[in-house]
């Protein structure tokens, strides 16, 4: 069964399992790499029963590929099926992206053409997976480098669309919005404000790296200034929705990253006040 989750989390990663066993952390939550637990047995599964009896914890999975022309893996969305029954996670979510086609795996989160064709594929194919899983498909927006000839609309328009035509859900990760806004040259602000509120489950923030013309989505480093200015507009335009950091790369010792948290925390209360105070 799913249910829901508030406040701040944090990915969980392997370096910081011993600190989450060892003492209450001020983490309201933990978001699990879903590909890190599908095989029985060994430490990670270990660690995941044992973190999992004192934090809800929400599913993250890199491999679902909703976007590729090949057929949907239905070994690995048992799999998945398998760890949330076990986990029993607020819900589960994955990219919209696709990650290879043809058996070929490019180990990369690609963005995928926005037209009506990409959508009328994509249709039955986030159906099936919300059929297997018995619950809303959450997906994440991707950053990107390249943009297709094809697109016949903007990005927010065509997950505005998907969430219209799937009633899936999102997670919104504000740095890839404003990865992407800086490398294509549209305004991240009017990407958020375009997406459907009711349907936004959750944020990522994390870092990237600035290479002048252009970003890179790297997740090595602290959430920079601008990442949180827009952080804090999302949350005046969508109110509270449960946020977390995400690093992949680099990860420092457990209290940096509480503390990057709380500055989550301080600018959403502080945006939430002032929201209030202009009602
Ligand atoms: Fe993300």
């Amino acid at each position: 069964m799913s249910g829901t989750i508030e406040g701040f989390g944090l990915g969980l990663r392997t370096e910081h399992y011993r600190d989450f066993v060892a003492a209450p952390q001020a983490v309201d939550w933990l978001e699990v790499i879903s590909e890190n637990y599908l095989v029985e047995g060994g430490k990670p599964l270990h660690f995941l029963d044992r973190i999992r009896r004192d934090y809800p914890m929400v599913m993250h999975g890199v491999s679902l590929s909703i976007g590729s022309v090949d057929a949907l893996d239905a070994g690995y969305l048992r799999q998945i099926k398998a760890l949330a029954d076990r986990i029993e996670p607020a819900w589960v979510s994955d990219h919209l992206c696709w990650t290879g086609a043809g058996s070929l795996n490019l180990h990369d989160l690609l963005p995928l053409p926005y037209t009506e064709a990409t959508l009328r594929h994509l249709v039955p194919r986030v159906a099936q997976v919300q059929d297997i899983l018995g619950r809303p498909l959450v997906l994440e927006n991707v950053s990107s480098y390249v943009a297709f000839r094809a697109d016949e609309m903007s990005e927010w328009e065509f997950i505005r669309e998907l969430v219209t035509r799937t009633a899936c859900e999102l997670l919104l990760d504000v740095n890839n919005v404003y990865v992407s806004s800086v490398n294509h040259g549209f305004d991240a602000q009017h990407f958020i404000d375009a997406l459907p509120p009711a349907a936004v489950r959750q944020i990522h923030l994390a870092g990237h790296e600035d290479h002048g013309r252009y970003l890179v989505d790297t997740h090595d480093q602290p959430v920079c200034e601008a990442v949180w200015k827009l952080y804090v507009d999302t949350v005046r335009r969508l109110g509270h929705v449960p946020t977390m950091i995400e690093r992949d790369d680099h990860i420092p010792p457990l209290p940096e990253l509480i503390s990057e948290l709380d500055v989550a925390r301080s600018l959403a209360r502080r945006a939430l006040d002032d929201t209030r105070h202009a009602a």
